[in-house]
């Protein structure tokens, strides 16, 4: 029985996942800060996950006669379908049933955002290739798998629009609003500023690739009730979407998730598909029902982040002041609306990076095309306004000959100035970007680095290395202000035991860690004291997505003001049983102390019970604060901001568009952080996804809207050789959360994804000398050795160009 052991490290383990509590370096070291108000505790799940003892859904026990489910797919990017012939398929061996939209009781849809765009199999049009129009359900999975394959369907093919240009040359049908922010005249100010650069840029899409793929499992029970395993980070839309499809009451309907082998915001809307197939099969079949998509299927099914095309025009003066800034932001959605609104926004709001920019226009373009709906992905478009925000910055700089480090620091937000407006007019209260920029640039010799790295090229031909230091400030909080809500559920057992659950779910994240730190600190409690249960519908109801990285800000609140109803019950019943003043009364490791008298917490727990005290509590949590406004793009959509600054140095091969990460040093802000290990380890795994998504990912859809990219041996994530070969993570010390956050802690699971952007602009920097740092580069992402190379000939080109002229 290994789960309930979750160690406090206390500097004699040194468990893999236990890094020191304050500074993780990459040398074998291990230095623990005493005392710290937070703990670095190992993730309660993280023996199990590296022993094969967690349990993942396809790890499930089976129950008896359980059936398995595979979908049939679109091989056309748009057509109308004219016939199915599913004769071969009904006729196959093991084949129980085959559905199509025809079988499904309730509404055929499951759009996440009540739009109604989403059959969940398609009818009589597929929008995209590798769309679900029927499902096989048969003994074996091998067998449905077979038999998929028999399907004959015949299509008439409709125009497809596949990318943002195509859908611009069609006249940019949307799937969402276009939302607009601005303060001041943009173009006066633009017409005004001393100098002004437009351009464009391309920032491309990223999938997912949780290791678990997309999962559930469907049992039956009683009268039309339900239960479901699924892989989801949002259980309770899971619930209501079955209860569409099925047309039956939520209270029949239970969805359960123990851990998710990853989301990373691909299974916040795109695992409600699946469930409901289960839960239609189970429905109709009687039996048991699971689900477990083919890695391929899954990459050809479910939409991945966003890419984006931006197009910007910035005025500003020879001291790489900004003046003004006018963006269009635009964004192949696909082929439905899915969260691409709220991505699309979250865009907008993170333009501006960590820049004040005195008059300003944003507006987006949700453009809807035939390809897979894409949906969350860690950032949720934040990274791609950030990606456009940093490009301003490098035209500034190049334009100016300033360092981009030196643009930066001029433009950032300044708390209490007038220079602290962001363009959705919201105050920035805790502007520390520029502090942190210039901490980190002092930590890691950037100056001196870079003035090496430039006497380095100037003597090398080929190799060419380059740095940047970028600073990160992302908002925190749901854009949809009644996401913002979270419940907990806490028992205590009379063996004095506690019990406890939360409408957040597990994805690898240490959400469940923390849950279980919370409970531990109030009680004074030992990990093995505490158990944390899976995230079910039937515990906590109408919770919202894990996502927004709000998950310990919103489920830890809730958690704590279930753990402290209990404490007040406990300390007056105490107190009265006692006869000693509440105030002596204290939770301590030794037990619980009433005045001078010492006792054990079991012991207090058994009394209480004996005095029909309740054990048991709800807790629940509203983030205080927030309001937003769409239609004026004005309000307050975020509590806080998280903050941080990363610097890449990296070396590229300019005859082969080779890179590789030399070292990377990063400072990020988790304000008092709950667990320094579990969050080291997030800005870590958030640094490498981010440069994966900015330099090796690349998708590819040929002219039929086929995802050619579809398993990873044509989609190259980041693999153990492609971390850097330094890499210093450091979170801020003694950085309480403005705000009144859980223990004054901040979001940590999105905002250091956005470190990863000073890869790409290191190897920007690299390739810019090849033109002697005369011209911006424009390197567009993702900056794959082809880009690379693309971009290296374009500045010889220029420097030649140069040369010839005599101005070089
Ligand atoms: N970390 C791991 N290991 N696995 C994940 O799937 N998802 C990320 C981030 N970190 C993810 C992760 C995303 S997209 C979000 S929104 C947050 O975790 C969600 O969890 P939190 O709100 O508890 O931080
Ligand atoms: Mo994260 S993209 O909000 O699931």
């Amino acid at each position: 029985m290994v789960g309930l052991s979750t160690e406090v490290i206390d500097g004699t383990t040194a468990e893999a996942t236990a890094l020191d509590s304050r500074t993780a370096s990459h040398d074998g070291t291990l230095k623990l800060v005493e005392g710290s108000a937070s703990q670095s505790q190992r993730h309660e799940s993280s023996i199990l996950h590296v022993s094969g003892g967690a349990a993942y859904i396809d790890d499930l026990p089976e129950p008896k006669g359980l059936l398995h489910l595979v979908p049939g797919l679109s091989t056309k990017a748009h057509a109308r379908i004219l016939a199915m012939d599913m004769e071969a398929v009904r006729a196959a061996p093991g084949v129980v049933l085959v559905l199509t939209a025809e079988d499904i009781p309730g509404h055929n849809d499951v759009s996440p955002v009540g739009k109604h765009d989403e059959p969940l199999l398609a009818e009589d049009i597929v929008s995209y290739y590798g769309q679900m129009i029927f499902a096989v359900v048969a003994e074996t999975r091998a067998q449905a798998r077979a038999a998929v394959r028999l399907a004959k369907i015949e299509y008439e093919d409709l125009p497809a629009i596949l990318d943002i240009a195509q859908s611009r040359a069609a006249g940019s049908p949307l799937v969402w609003r276009s939302l607009t922010m601005s303060r001041g005249d943009a173009e006066a100010a633009l017409s005004r500023a001393p100098r002004r650069i437009s351009g464009s840029l391309s920032v491309g899409g990223q999938e997912h690739f949780y290791l678990e793929g997309q999962a559930a499992m469907a049992v039956p029970g009683e009268e039309g009730e339900m239960r479901i395993w699924s892989s989801t980070q949002h259980p309770t839309e899971t619930q209501l979407m079955v209860t569409h499809v099925l047309n039956c009451p939520g209270a029949l309907v239970t969805v359960e998730v123990r851990r998710m082998g990853g989301g990373f915001g691909g299974k916040e809307t795109q695992a409600n598909g699946p469930a409901c197939l289960a839960a239609l099969a189970a429905s109709l079949t009687g039996q048991a029902t699971k689900l477990r998509l083919d890695r391929d299927d899954d990459m050809v099914i479910t939409g991945k982040r966003h890419d984006f095309v931006i197009d910007y025009d910035v005025g500003f003066d020879d001291d790489g002041r900004i003046y003004a800034v006018d963006m269009v932001l635009a964004a192949r959605c696909g082929w439905s609306a899915d969260l691409s609104g709220p991505v699309t926004d979250r865009a907008l709001f993170h333009a501006d990076n960590a820049y004040y920019y005195p008059t300003v226009r944003l507006r987006s373009e949700p453009l809807k095309t035939n390809t897979q709906s894409n949906t969350a992905y860690r950032g949720f478009g934040g990274p791609q306004g950030i990606v456009g925000a940093e490009r301003l910055i490098e035209e500034i700089a190049y334009a100016t000959g300033l360092d981009p480090l030196d643009v930066r620091l001029r433009n950032t937000y300044e708390t209490g100035t007038p220079r602290d407006l962001t363009p959705y007019h919201m105050n920035v209260e805790d502007s520390i970007a520029a502090d942190i920029m210039k901490t980190l640039a002092e930590d890691c010799d950037y100056k001196d680095r870079r003035k090496a790295i430039r006497a380095f090229n100037g003597k090398s031909h080929f190799i060419r290395r380059g740095i940047a230091l970028l600073p990160v400030k992302f908002g925190i909080a749901f854009t949809a202000t009644h996401y913002n809500q979270a419940g907990a559920l806490v028992h205590i057992y009379t063996d004095g035991s506690v019990q406890v659950n939360h409408g957040g779910c597990e994805m690898g994240q240490g959400l469940h860690t923390k849950m279980v730190q919370i409970v531990m600190r109030e009680f004074a409690l030992e990990a093995d004291r505490v158990r944390i249960t899976a995230t079910n519908t039937g515990k906590v109801p109408n919770t919202s997505a894990t996502a927004a990285s709000s998950g310990a800000d919103l489920n830890g609140m809730a958690v704590l003001d279930a753990v402290r109803k209990i404490k007040t019950r406990l300390v007056i019943f105490a107190a009265e049983h006692w006869s000693i003043p509440q105030e002596q009364i204290s939770f301590t490791p030794e037990g619980v102390l009433a005045g001078k008298i010492l006792i054990p917490f079991p012991d207090l727990i058994k009394a209480a019970y004996f005095a029909r005290i309740s054990l048991s509590s709800n807790g629940f949590y509203k983030t205080p604060k927030i309001h937003w406004n769409p239609d004026t793009g004005r309000g307050r959509p975020f509590l806080y901001f998280a903050y941080g600054a990363s610097c890449s140095e990296v070396a590229v091969d300019t005859l082969t568009g080779e890179m590789r990460i030399e070292r990377v040093d990063i400072l990020h802000d988790a304000g008092q952080s709950l667990n320094p290990a579990i969050d080291i380890g997030q800005v870590e795994g958030a640094f490498v996804q981010g440069a994966g998504w900015l330099t090796t990912e690349e998708l590819v859809w040929d002219a039929s809207g086929r995802l050619r990219t579809h398993a990873p041996s044509t989609y190259k994530i980041p693999g153990c050789s492609d971390r850097p070969r330094i890499f210093n993570v450091r979170l801020l010390d003694n950085a309480p959360n403005q705000e009144e956050t859980i223990f004054r802690s901040k979001a940590v699971g999105e905002p250091p994804f956005v470190h990863g952007l000073s890869v790409l602009h290191a190897i920007s920097d690299a390739l810019a000398s090849l033109d002697d740092y005369h011209t911006c580069p424009r390197l567009d992402a993702p900056a794959t050795p082809e880009t690379i190379l693309r971009c290296a000939s374009r500045l010889r080109a220029e420097a030649s160009g140069r040369a010839a002229a005599g101005t070089a």
